[in-house]
């Protein structure tokens, strides 16, 4: 029986395809006909085309699948306008409503779908776990009010009786990011001697072996209906610094900028990007800004004990993206 693997080009998918061969499985992915698929590039895998918009080709793509690893989302920390809000609600929520509805209808045994921390509730006195509700008034970007009905829709899904589970990420670190990732390009720009400045603050990081450990765990032994978190460690920026100075040698960018001057700055070059260019990736956003500034902390301690998931360390993923950039001619 077949797996199928959403998103396969990304970050997380291309590290899932590659652990689920090495286990044995055999593996399709749903690739959209203009996806770059440099991921999945000499990969013994079945490819089927279609986007998660359109519910027939979903469900093509589901069916016949014993399985199914829905990490498709369209990832943004962009307030952006009308067009890429559109975009964002109906890859991440519609996508999933109709990878859900397909395996309702076609009979798959398990669906596991990517959450992200961005989705759980915050409360600066302690780290986000489970039980922590989203708060929608608390501006969130539309992407992290887009994972938290994603949720919403794995929980309606599984009131009709699908048994699926939600596995939650938190910013994945590792190689494979065929992209790259914010994250990816950080080390890139910082290994070139462009990383000019950085902004004190802290998030948590996950390794990509453990978030493709956390599916399979979740896929296995997860409880239909439940979320789970999988992190591997949480590093403030400082200590991200060192890290990357000890990984290429280099070392950390004078300027540690204070963070509401960087969050200003964020703010004017955003508002006028967002309307020269809106589509255009930027580099420093507000959201993102905003989002190291909470240090936000995850507690894993509900996939320790139900799962046993065991994280790794965050050392060894900085050094295999490294070496997976240099490798590719990026550094
Ligand atoms: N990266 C992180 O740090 C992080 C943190 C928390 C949660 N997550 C979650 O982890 C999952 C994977 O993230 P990632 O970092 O691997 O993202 P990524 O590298 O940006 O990849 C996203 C993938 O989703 C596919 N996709 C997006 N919209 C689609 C659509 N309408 N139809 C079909 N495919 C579509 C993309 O295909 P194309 O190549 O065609 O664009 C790509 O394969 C997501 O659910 C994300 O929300 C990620």
């Amino acid at each position: 029986m077949k797996t199928l693997v959403t998103g396969a080009s990304g970050h997380l998918g291309a590290n899932l395809v590659r652990r689920l061969l090495q286990d044995g499985e055999a593996v399709r992915v749903l690739l959209r006909a203009d996806s770059d698929d440099s991921a999945v590039e000499g990969l013994e895998v079945e490819r089927v085309y279609g986007d998660l918009r359109d519910f027939l080709a979903t469900k093509a793509a589901v069916h016949g699948c014993e399985r199914v690893y829905h990490c498709a989302a369209k990832v943004s920390t962009l307030e952006g306008g009308d067009r890429l809000r559109r975009e964002i609600y109906d890859c991440n929520v519609l996508g999933t409503r109709h990878v859900l509805r397909a395996a309702l209808e076609t009979g798959v045994a398990r669906v596991v779908v990517t959450g992200s921390l961005s989705a759980v509730g915050y409360d600066s006195s302690r780290p986000s776990d489970e039980s922590m509700p989203f708060d929608p008034f608390d501006r969130p970007l539309p992407y992290a009010a887009s994972k938290a009905l994603v949720e919403h829709e794995c929980l309606k899904a599984a009131a009709d009786g699908l048994e699926v589970v939600v596995a939650i990420s938190c910013a994945i670190v590792g190689p494979q990011d065929f992209g790259p990732s914010r994250m990816g390009r950080t080390l890139c720009d910082y290994a070139k001697g462009r990383l000019r400045a950085y902004v004190p603050g802290g998030f948590e990081f996950v390794a990509a072996r453990d978030i493709v450990q956390g599916h399979l765990l979740a896929m296995s032994r997860g409880r239909p209906g439940q979320r789970y978190i999988f992190s591997t460690q949480y590093m403030t920026t400082d200590d991200l610094m060192s890290l990357f100075e000890s990984v290429t040698g280099r070392p950390r960018p004078r300027l540690r900028l204070s963070p509401p001057l960087m969050s200003a700055a964020a703010h004017v070059s955003s508002f006028f990007l967002t309307r020269l260019f809106p589509e255009a990736e930027q580099r420093f956003t507000p959201g993102a800004v905003r989002l190291l500034r909470m240090r936000r902390r995850a507690d894993c301690s509900k996939a320790r004990q139900e799962l046993g998931y065991r994280p790794t360390d965050l050392a060894q993923a900085v050094k295999e993206a490294y070496g997976f950039f240099a490798q590719r001619g990026l550094i």
